[in-house]
């Protein structure tokens, strides 16, 4: 008998959704605290209605390892089939956050929901999710098949089912021809497939990825983002991604979470994020290069809202006046929006010219000294030394408060 959940997938493979997958690589580690072997002892998720489709609410949230505060007091919505990536830099609470949902830490104080369900309160195996880890295991002992299966034996699904639903994950990971192989015999970038595969039979409302791609080489690491969006795509299921990589959460997420230091500091689509950073903070984590900013005295003059640098340079910006107090503030110019141009209103000596091909980053220093990256066309002039003139849209700037908060042009 074929689950309705397998029957969706074939509609929607039979349905374009499926635009295959390529080769995924990576070196195989396994010293993660709760290796994927365990997490299939704990994961049992036969029980979740199949045609479900949860979104994920978490409110109030708080942890603590020891006395110091890890999680606090975040509260979050999450859609039914949302890809929602949570970004933020190294020990921010990322994986805490996602091991609460999942249900391998304890929650100290509020409430995770899935779907109308109350989780926090279920073991892991009652909540209908799956992970998948940075450092995943495979039984090195099994085939690829066994490994796949492995979790649904355990909780005694029929063996046509498993032979189905590891058939149709296999065909959507293109691992097909691997089932019959031994972990060993696999790149490590297929073997990153493999544990994707093992979450899918799983069926979860919900699946979760922490840093899934930090092991691959960036070739492969770009490859297989793709195939995370289309997968997601052609599953419908919601998704919670971890990483600390701006990229892949712009790339892969209908919003994305920024998170700092257990915080939420903003929530947003990928384009609301880099055009609209809530604070100084998200302005820095999203964007390459690394947004420009400079001090300056805001004043208002005569209704716009104008920035001078410490250079003399003055800027007239599109950010309104209201809400922002006049004197000192830090503007925020993105390298695309100072261009290097002959004519340009601002003279500055370029120091450091990188040629990225589509276009050549030009690092530069002002009359005062600051430095400044500049954009100018792939095919530029600019040496390292050489003076240069640079055209400002100063309509594009962003301004930041005394208390780091982000304040933009309407629109
Ligand atoms: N079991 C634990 N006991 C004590 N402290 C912990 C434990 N797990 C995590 N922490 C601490 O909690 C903080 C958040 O850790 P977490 O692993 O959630 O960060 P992260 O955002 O996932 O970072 P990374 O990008 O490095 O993976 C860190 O300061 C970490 O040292
Ligand atoms: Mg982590």
């Amino acid at each position: 008998m074929i689950s309705p959940w397998l029957r969706r997938l074939h509609y929607r493979q039979a349905n374009g959704y499926d635009q295959g997958s390529k080769d995924l690589s990576g070196p195989r580690r396994s010293n993660h605290p709760l290796t994927s072997e365990g997490w299939d002892r704990i994961t049992q998720t036969n029980n979740v209605s199949e045609d479900s489709l949860a979104g994920v609410t978490l409110t109030g949230v708080s942890k603590r390892f020891g006395g110091v505060a890890v999680i606090r007091n975040l509260s979050l919505d999450i859609a039914a089939r949302e890809f929602v990536v949570f970004l933020g830099p190294s020990g921010c609470g990322k994986s805490t956050l996602l091991r609460m949902i999942a249900g391998l830490e304890t929650v100290d104080e509020g409430e995770i929901r899935i779907g109308d369900r109350r989780v926090d309160t279920l073991p892991p195996g009652e909540r209908g999710v799956a992970m998948v880890f940075q450092h995943y295991a495979l039984y090195p002992h099994m085939t690829i098949r066994d490994n796949m299966a492995f979790g649904l034996r355990n909780i005694g699904t029929a063996a046509d089912e498993i032979a189905a639903r590891v058939e149709a994950a296999a065909q959507s990971l293109e691992i097909g021809h691997l089932l019959d192989r031994k972990p060993g015999q696999l790149s490590g970038g297929q073997r990153q497939r493999v544990a994707i595969a093992r979450a899918i039979v799983k069926q979860p409302e919900l699946f979760l990825f922490d840093e899934p791609l930090s092991n691959l080489d960036a070739a492969l690491r770009v490859r297989t983002r793709l195939e995370l969006a289309q997968l997601h795509q052609r599953l419908g299921t919601t998704m919670i991604f971890v990483t600390h990589d701006q990229v892949e959460a712009m790339t892969l997420a209908d919003r994305i979470v920024v998170l700092n230091d257990g915080r939420v500091e903003q929530v947003g689509t990928p384009m609301d994020i880099y055009l609209r950073p809530a604070s100084l903070f998200v302005a820095t984590f999203v964007g390459s290069p690394t947004i420009n900013l400079l001090p300056g005295k805001v004043s208002d003059a005569g209704g716009a809202t104008l920035v001078t640098l410490a250079d003399g340079t003055k800027l007239q910006t599109a950010v309104s006046m209201a809400g922002l107090a006049p004197g000192d503030t830090t503007i925020g110019l993105r390298a695309e929006h100072v261009r290097v141009a002959e004519g340009g209103a601002v003279e500055a000596r370029a120091r450091v010219v990188e040629r990225l091909g589509e276009r050549t980053l030009v690092h530069v220093e002002l009359a005062d000294g600051s430095p400044l990256v500049a954009e100018d066309a792939g095919i530029s002039q600019a040496r390292a030394g050489d003076t240069v003139r640079l055209a400002i849209n100063a309509a594009a700037a962003h301004l930041f408060d005394a208390d780091g908060r982000g304040h933009h042009a309407a629109g």
